[in-house]
Parts: structure tokens; sequence; C-alpha cells
């Protein structure tokens, strides 16, 4: 589905992504995995068309799209979440979750927003509240939704499990367990590996903006085979989350 073929991405004439690569397919979840700095959001921006590619491809579904403005990405049903959340205070939840449907023209809105509130539902009982009533785990929730309008295909997380509580880790990996089997593709970048551990099917880790797969251990001795050797020690699956919407459609905390 995705293939991100030996990218090198500069800012301000810094080389940033050196050769990095990585592919995806749907019904995947894929890690990507580094310190502070290694690369993570330039890699995700770049998959998006927010960070320019120097050299290198990506492909979606075969497709070069390399050099496409991310409205096109958009359309072909890439979303992606960032790190913070950047919601429209004064706009209710369901208008932030409808902004790239608009923003890019994307022609089955409706269709879209009753499949985000299947998968979502708490999100539905708090749509018509202005996103600055919403508590920080609800508001992730809604960056969720709103990366799900675009992103039906292919979803790219900027640490979606960064400083969230406990019960919003859960539901959040709950979520994506479900688009999973939806057959959605899933690239996550995080800094800590033990994060949504037990729903990668594979992981890539980047250091200093270069790539390099490796094998994923899980605790009940399996692994996923990739290429690659280098073991990762603390991957650390805690088997099947537990519901956690209702805590999350409640009032704000
Ligand atoms: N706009 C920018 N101008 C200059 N340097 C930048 C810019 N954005 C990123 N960088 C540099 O690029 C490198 C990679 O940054 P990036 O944000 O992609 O890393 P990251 O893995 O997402 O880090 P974090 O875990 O802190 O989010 C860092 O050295 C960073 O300082
Ligand atoms: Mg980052």
């Amino acid at each position: 589905m995705l293939e991100v073929h030996r990218i090198d991405v500069d800012i301000a004439s810094v080389s940033i992504l050196r050769n990095a690569a990585l592919d995806l397919q749907a019904g995947q979840m894929v890690g990507l995995i580094g310190r502070n700095g290694a690369g993570k959001t330039t890699f995700l921006r770049a998959i998006m068309g927010l960070a320019s590619i120097r050299s290198g491809q990506v492909t979606f579904d075969h497709a070069d799209i390399t050099q496409a403005p991310p409205q096109r990405r958009a359309l072909l049903g890439i979303g992606y979440m960032p790190e913070d959340r950047r919601l429209v205070p004064s706009m209710t939840a369901e208008d932030n979750i409808t902004v790239p449907a608009w923003s890019v023209g994307i022609p089955d809105q409706e269709d879209r927003l009753a499949w985000i509130y299947d998968v979502m539902p708490e999100t539905k009982v708090f749509r018509h509240r202005p996103a600055s009533s919403l508590s920080g785990g609800q508001q992730k929730l809604v960056a969720l939704a709103r990366a799900l309008m675009a992103g039906n295909r292919l979803l790219l997380l900027d640490e979606p499990s960064e400083g969230v509580a406990p019960a919003l880790a859960r539901r959040m990996s709950e979520i994506l367990h479900t688009l999973k089997d939806d057959g959605l593709g899933i690239l996550i970048a995080e800094s800590n590996v033990r994060h949504c551990a037990d729903l990668m099917d594979r992981m890539f880790a980047i250091e200093r903006g270069a790539v390099e797969s490796r094998p994923l251990r899980r605790k009940n001795g399996g692994t996923v085979p990739v290429a690659g050797a280098i073991p990762v020690a603390d991957a650390s699956p805690a088997g099947v989350p537990a519901r956690a919407s209702g805590e999350l459609a409640g009032d704000s905390t």
C-alpha cells in the first residue's frame, strides 16, 4: 500500500532524513520508533507532503506521490494526526472533524462522518460542544477523528499515546484495533516501543534520520519476522485493551 524508497529530506539545508525507507500493507499497523529529534515527525510529514523530499520516492497503491501536494494525498485516503492536537477551540468537535472534508473537497463527507461515529461513538456524544470545552483526552479523540475524515485508507499518527491517561491509551488501542481490522494501514511514530506494542505487526527504528527494520519481540515468544536483526528488548504487549469509552464520552474534567 505505502512504499517509501530511500528518501532524503532537508530542512533549512540541513539533512534530516537520509535514505529512509519503509513499507506498509493494508490492515497492518507499523511502528516507527525513535528518540527525540530522530526524525519521526519529519518522516510522517514527508509522507503527507508537508516536508519536501529531495530524493527518493513515495508510492501509494503503486502510484508515485513523491511530489504530490498534501490535498491530493488526503483525497487518496491518507490522514495525518500531528503531535499537537491543533483543534480550533471555538469550533465544535464535529466542525473540527469535518475540516479536512471541506478543505480538500472530500465528496462523501456524511458517510465518512457516520463511519467515524460508528468507530468512535464517544465523539458523537460531544459533537456539538466547542473543542475548548472538551477534556484533553476528548480533544485527542477529536484529533484522531479528524485524521480519519481524510485517512480512511492510511493513518499517520504522531505520538498518539504521548502524555495521555491510561484510560485513553487503552481506548486508543481499542479504536486502532478496530481500524486495523477494517483494513486500514496505520503508521505510528512513538518514542517508546511499549505504546501500542500489542497491536504492531512490524516495527522500524529511526535514528538520526536513518530508518531500519527491526524484529518485533512479543512476550509470548512469537516474533513477527522482518528484515534486520537487532532485537528490541522492551516491546511489551499488554494484551487486549479494556473498554474505556464511558469515561471519555463524559464531561470534561
Ligand atoms: N523546522 C525545523 N527547523 C530546523 N530543524 C528542524 C525543524 N524541524 C525539525 N528539525 C530538526 O530535525 C530533526 C528531526 O526532528 P523531528 O521533529 O522530525 O524529530 P522527532 O523524532 O519527531 O522528535 P520528537 O520526538 O521530539 O518529536 C531534529 O534534529 C530537529 O531539530
Ligand atoms: Mg516528533
